[in-house]
């Protein structure tokens, strides 16, 4: 069939559903949802057999849906309806909640229902819900639907398990520190968290809070008489509030408490640098107990030879930013000395990671002697440090397990690892070029030409496709894709490390990856790829064309796009 998938941005669920409906062997084109017009000339040019919508603002135009068929991907169950169906959901503590795939009749969430997929609510921010479990259930639901339609079934008999339901108001996003209890801020804060976050006072000053996580007693010991939203200390990120029965860390804030004027999201202690210089950093190591919060968590087991190391690198949106980098590298610079035979690169839970902190750097522009190029420079040396950390440890199998999805430098980071592991639910944007051209580092012109040839690497980074794992392992860009959810994947995959440290056959393999990493540095040293690549950056960062700079700054403040990129819209 011939897809139009027609959406407010090409975000995570589009992009899922782009690779499955590939994958499936449909043909699929992507318009975004610009205009009423817009929409009717894209329909007219592609012709398509069905209109898709995974993820809309406004109402498809009656002179579509009236020409062809056009599904409504909803998150929430049948019956529910609004623009705020997750918030709800999470605000409300529901143990169960799910994807509705609805026939547009021109009413909000109102047509007929064509598939349900139900979904086991957790303990975790809309955003996070929404890049595992909506996505999942969103492609179990768009399947049933199309094997329903291709095998002229009649739409399922469905219970209405929900209503419709308001938008939520300012006054339900207010955090209050000296009213709700550390459970009530936590439920306030993810219920809105990515968009448009909580409000709360921090400093004297109203904010929007993202990325919040309960302290534990230790954390707070000494601190039992402080008011109610005191600022008690700081680690990473991340400020420790006091509230009234005990305290959360609040990784991130912006700025502007009105949800729709520009600010950006950055690191609470980044934001407010001029009130922390005296506060105390509450340290914690690698090794820290599992309910102590913080990014970097390592962990560590199996017999004497044949230990796995496991890291995870839990950064907010998978950004890296400067204070991450050194951070990482000198966690695996620690881990060097650790007598594991596979190390295992766990990423974060919703992204493994998404390369150049880009909200950082345009942070970077508005700081007096400081500059956006600046900044990148300084944070694409340090990300290259993490995969030079990567390349160069020749003595353990290194192994990269993507829990969540990987763009940019970030995929590439992932690829600094012998082994790519992944499940299917995760999408590869293995490609720099959707950011103002951007050449791309990360020592990406060694390990992509090395993983599925020059061909295929030009091929790649110039179609700017997002990739699904089935294709992923098809071309060489992930080694195993594991049939399953992130959740039983991160255990999978801990059992799969401990087979692959207890083979017999692991001296010869790391002995065959030693030839192999000197054969290489002798045909062209890293420090040669390096060079090339980041001569290229700079002419990005600092030369005439100022087309990254463009392109970060309609990126980092969500600036619509006023025509669809052509190589989604097939039928342009
Ligand atoms: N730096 C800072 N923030 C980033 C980021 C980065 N490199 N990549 C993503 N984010 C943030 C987004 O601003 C967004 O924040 P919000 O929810 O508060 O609006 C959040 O992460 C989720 O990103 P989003 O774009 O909504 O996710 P997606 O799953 O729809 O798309 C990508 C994933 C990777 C395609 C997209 O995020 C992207 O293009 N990122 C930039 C990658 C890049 O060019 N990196 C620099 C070169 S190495």
């Amino acid at each position: 069939m011939r897809i139009l998938l027609l959406c407010h941005a090409f975000n995570s669920l589009s992009q899922r559903l782009h690779t499955v409906l590939r994958e499936a062997g449909h043909e699929v084109s992507v318009e975004l949802d610009i205009a009423d017009s817009v929409t009717e000339q894209a329909v007219q040019a592609y012709a398509p057999d069905l209109l898709l919508a995974p993820f809309l603002k406004r109402r498809i135009p009656e002179s579509v849906w009236r020409r062809l068929p056009c599904w409504v991907v909803h998150p929430g169950p049948p019956g529910d309806g609004g623009p705020n169906a997750l918030d709800w959901a999470v605000l409300r503590a529901l143990p169960e909640w799910g994807v509705t795939v609805l026939q547009a009749n021109g009413d909000y969430d109102a047509g007929p229902v064509l598939a349900y997929a139900p979904f086991p609510m957790r303990n975790a921010t809309k955003a996070s819900l929404y890049r595992h479990e909506v996505n999942d259930a969103a492609v179990r639901a768009v399947q049933e639907a199309l094997s329903r339609w291709q095998a002229g079934l009649d739409s399922p008999k469905v219970e209405r398990l929900g209503c419709w339901q308001p938008p939520f108001s300012a006054g339900q996003r207010q955090i209050d520190w000296k009213r709700h209890t550390t459970d009530e801020v936590l439920c306030i804060a993810r219920a809105a968290d990515s968009v448009p976050g909580a409000i709360a006072t921090l400093l004297g000053e109203s904010l929007r809070v993202f990325d919040l996580h309960p302290a534990t007693e230790d954390a707070l010991a000494g601190h039992e008489t402080a008011a109610p939203g005191a600022v008690l200390a700081r680690r990473g990120p991340a400020l420790l509030i006091r509230t009234v029965d005990g305290g959360v860390w609040v990784g991130a804030v912006r700025r502007a408490a009105d949800a729709d004027s520009q600010s950006l999201k950055l690191a609470a202690t980044l934001a407010l640098a001029r009130h922390c210089t005296d506060l105390p950093e509450l340290t914690v190591a690698l090794q820290a107990s599992a309910d102590e919060w913080r990014e970097l968590r390592y962990e560590e087991w199996g017999a004497i030879d044949a230990r796995v190391g496991w890291l995870s690198f839990d950064f907010l949106d998978g950004a890296m930013g400067l204070r991450q980098c050194v951070q990482l590298r000198d966690a695996l610079r620690e881990l060097r000395q650790r007598d594991t035979r596979v190390l295992v690169l766990a990423g974060g839970a919703d992204f493994f990671s998404n390369g150049i902190h880009l909200h950082e750097i345009e942070h970077a522009a508005q700081q007096p002697g400081d500059s956006a190029a600046d900044a990148s420079w300084r944070n694409i040396q340090a990300i290259d440090d993490v995969a030079l950390e990567v390349l160069s440890m020749d003595d353990r199998l290194t192994v990269s397990a993507l829990r969540g999805n990987a763009g940019a430098g970030g995929c590439f980071l992932a690829m600094a690892a012998d082994l790519v592991w992944a499940h299917e639910g995760v999408v590869l944007n293995p490609h720099y070029k959707n950011m103002g051209n951007l050449f791309g580092s990360e020592y990406w012109t060694y390990t992509l030409p090395r993983r599925v040839g020059a061909e295929l690497a030009q091929a790649i980074t110039q179609d700017r496709l997002p990739i699904g794992t089935a294709q992923a392992l098809r071309l060489g860009l992930v080694d195993r894709v594991f049939s399953t959810d992130a959740w039983s994947f991160e255990s999978l995959a801990r059992a799969a490390a401990q087979s692959l440290a207890a083979q017999p056959d692991l001296d010869a393999r790391l002995a065959a990856k030693r030839v192999r990493r000197a054969a290489d540095e002798t045909h062209k040293p890293l420090a040669s790829y390096r060079e090339d690549e980041l001569r290229r950056m700079h002419r990005n960062f600092f030369g005439f064309d100022p087309s990254y700079h463009v392109a970060r700054h309609y990126f980092v403040h969500r600036k619509p796009h006023s025509w669809t990129p052509r190589h989604l819209a097939m039928h342009r």
